[in-house]
């Protein structure tokens, strides 16, 4: 961008007034930051766009020599106002310094956001509560879209060369909604320069997210710390069947018949893991029992299926201990080390 390069993924400090709260722009600089948000509301209304270009644009007003991206002022407007109206023309809303009656149209919005001259510029947007339904969802979702052509028609009218245009997709929770806002505003993608989700984090529930047939420890450890919630899998009952224990140092196949595994587990006294709670472990059951039983009846099998059950079960609930106590990093470079480490 016109301010250099901002590597992606990136996360974007905000400085709704021209100013993030709590840091010089040089210390903004120095921790690496190359993009940040003002928001067009606020500044139009202090200092107000004779100020911002009297400075030469809200870059050299702020003092900010990298990336800038600014919100459009719609979202702000509705959830900083009561009172705001929404029509087809634009957002019409009391001034909050002088309570006049105030029209913010796309047209207004993107010819504010061309004097701020931010590097990325949103549209006006209308905007419903994310846990709204029914007809105004859809209504305020087309709307977004009729905006979106009123903001590119301004936009080549009196944007600045380096500012590039954001869609902003709406439809509330309803993924029908969604995907035809989306297909509407891609094909305006020799427009536009970026997508924006929008319309979300209102409070909606945010529901557990499931991956199906994940069963080793390793990937479901893995996937937990991508935010999965639930996994299922026959793997941890099936091996069992086949004779094989899962413990912390990893999986033991006590039905081997090589020679070392042979002479390792005839004589093994010891049970499957010392502090596991399952039955199997509870009464003891020996590794020599279990190595002996398996494959010739079905005691071994239903034993260690038991542990393997429980295996799973205690295996989650210290992750979600460890969660709770904001140890989940630690806990996963102590699992891996012992499990991979001491690999048998
Ligand atoms: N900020 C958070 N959500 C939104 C949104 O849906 N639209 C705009 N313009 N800004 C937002
Ligand atoms: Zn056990």
């Amino acid at each position: 961008m016109a301010h250099g390069v901002t590597w992606l993924p990136t996360f974007m400090p905000v400085a709704t007034q021209a100013a993030i709260k709590g840091l010089t722009y040089q210390q903004m600089e120095e921790l690496g930051v190359t993009l940040i948000l003002n928001n067009t509301y606020h500044l139009n209304l202090r200092p107000g766009m004779k100020v911002i270009q009297e400075a030469g644009g809200a870059h050299k007003f702020q003092g900010w020599r990298k990336n800038l991206l600014t919100d459009s002022g719609g979202f702000q407007l509705v959830s900083l106002s009561k009172f705001t109206k929404i029509t087809e023309e634009g957002a019409l809303f009391a001034s909050p310094f002088t309570g006049e009656p105030t029209l913010l149209t796309p047209e207004e919005s993107m010819s504010i956001q061309h004097t701020i001259g931010a590097d990325i510029i949103m549209q006006l947007d209308d905007v419903v509560p994310s846990l709204t339904t029914g007809p105004r969802v859809e209504e305020a979702m087309w709307r977004s879209v009729r905006w979106l052509d009123r903001c590119i028609a301004q936009h080549k009218k009196t944007g600045q060369q380096h500012q590039n245009l954001f869609a902003i997709i709406q439809g509330g929770l309803n993924e029908e909604l969604r995907r035809i806002c989306l297909n509407e505003m891609v094909k305006r993608k020799d427009s536009v320069a970026g997508y924006a989700i929008g319309g979300l984090s209102g409070g909606e529930a945010k529901g557990p997210r499931y991956s199906m047939g994940i069963g080793f420890a390793e990937d479901l450890l893995v996937c937990i710390a991508l935010g999965v919630d639930m996994a299922d899998c026959v793997f941890p009952t099936r091996t069992a069947r086949f004779g094989v224990a899962l413990t912390r140092k990893g999986a033991v196949n006590l039905h081997s018949r090589n020679a070392l595994d042979l002479k390792k587990y005839r004589y093994d006294m010891d049970v499957i893991e010392e502090d596991c709670p399952c039955p199997t472990c509870r009464v003891k059951t020996s590794k020599a029992f279990l190595h002996h039983n398996i494959g010739i009846e079905t005691a071994a099998a239903h034993a260690l299926t038991q542990h393997n059950v429980v295996f799973q079960a205690r295996l989650m609930g210290d992750v979600r201990d460890a969660i709770l106590k904001d140890e989940f990093p630690i806990f996963l470079k102590n699992f891996f080390k012992t499990y991979y480490d001491d690999f048998k």
